[in-house]
């Protein structure tokens, strides 16, 4: 069994867009500008935008954090949104989510301009994944198809089961990994809470996806030996062994899964440093208007 090293893929990346960046400067080329927008104070919310300001640093990128009370009312909300598509020194930003009830996500993502909807939720992003168009990917399965690809990991004609249809990471990645073009190619079945047969599904993937968001769901016996199992779970559990006293597990119960695949993502370590990569390459697609040009 191999790991699938997500902290050094994403640092390799890193350092590939670091290079880039470095080369605008010299070209005296503006460096790519990716701005937050967070509305109140939800911890896990807090913690992404700030390890997202920490990468765009890392990087060279500019970032920027518009913070806003968890009463801003939605009409607000949207002219904030309307000030970023028109601010021509950003080249692309996110609404983290969760908002507030009394905002419609849906109508805030529906307002973000396509070309600086780094998070790839616009439904005209959406959109042009399917139609195989060039456009900005949601984060967490662009970051997977780069995993995949980084690690070698043949793809056409297998069989891969996705668990799990969420429209960040479940739906979106089944549908990159069935496109008609390298490192994708796979028969995709995606599965969910309703699907009958679930461990006889697994149990025929090549390539098994879990992104079910429920700890340790997927036991050795839903997984064919030799499979590629990639793992998208993160839940925060105590424990007495750390000093932050809390470790991190994942959808899949390793210990006796990594026993079984031939390679495998850990937790942490895996898919989750490939997500603010994969905002990384949005962002400096958006500046370097690869998309939308
Ligand atoms: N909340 C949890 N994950 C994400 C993400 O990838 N993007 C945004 N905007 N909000 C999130």
């Amino acid at each position: 069994m191999k790991l699938i090293d997500g902290k050094k893929i994403a640092e390799d990346i890193r350092t590939e867009i670091a290079n880039e960046v470095r080369k605008m400067i010299d070209n005296e080329i503006k460096v790519p500008h990716l701005a937050a927008v967070l509305v109140g104070e939800d911890a896990a919310s807090q913690t992404y935008v700030t390890n997202k300001e920490k990468a765009c640093k890392e990087v060279g990128f500019i970032s920027s954090v518009y913070r806003y009370s968890e009463t801003i009312s939605e009409k607000k909300l949207l002219e904030v949104v309307e000030f970023l598509n028109n601010d021509e020194e950003i080249d692309g930003f996110i609404v983290q989510l969760p908002l507030p009830k009394h905002i419609s996500p849906g109508k805030i993502i529906r307002a973000i301009k396509p070309e600086k909807d780094v998070d790839g939720f616009h439904p005209v992003n959406i959109g042009n994944m399917v139609l195989n168009l060039q456009g900005h990917v949601p984060a967490t399965p662009y970051g997977i198809m780069q995993l995949i690809k980084r690690s070698g990991i043949e793809t056409e004609g297998k069989h891969c089961v996705v668990v799990g249809r969420s429209n960040i990471v479940g739906t979106p990645v089944s549908i990159l990994l069935s496109r008609n073009n390298k490192n994708a190619n796979c028969t995709v079945t995606l599965c969910h809470s309703k699907t009958n047969n679930l461990k006889e599904i697994c149990s025929s993937a090549d390539i098994l996806i879990a992104a079910i968001g429920k700890m340790e769901f997927i036991k050795a016996d839903m997984v064919k030996q030799g499979a590629v199992v990639i793992d998208v779970g993160m839940h925060r559990i105590e424990s007495s062994e750390t000093k932050s006293g809390f470790r991190l597990k994942g959808d899949v119960a390793f210990d006796e899964v990594s026993k079984k695949c031939s390679m495998i993502t850990p937790v942490p370590g895996g898919v989750g440093p490939m997500t603010i990569v994969g905002l990384l390459m949005n962002t400096l697609k958006a500046a370097k208007k690869e998309v939308y040009n």
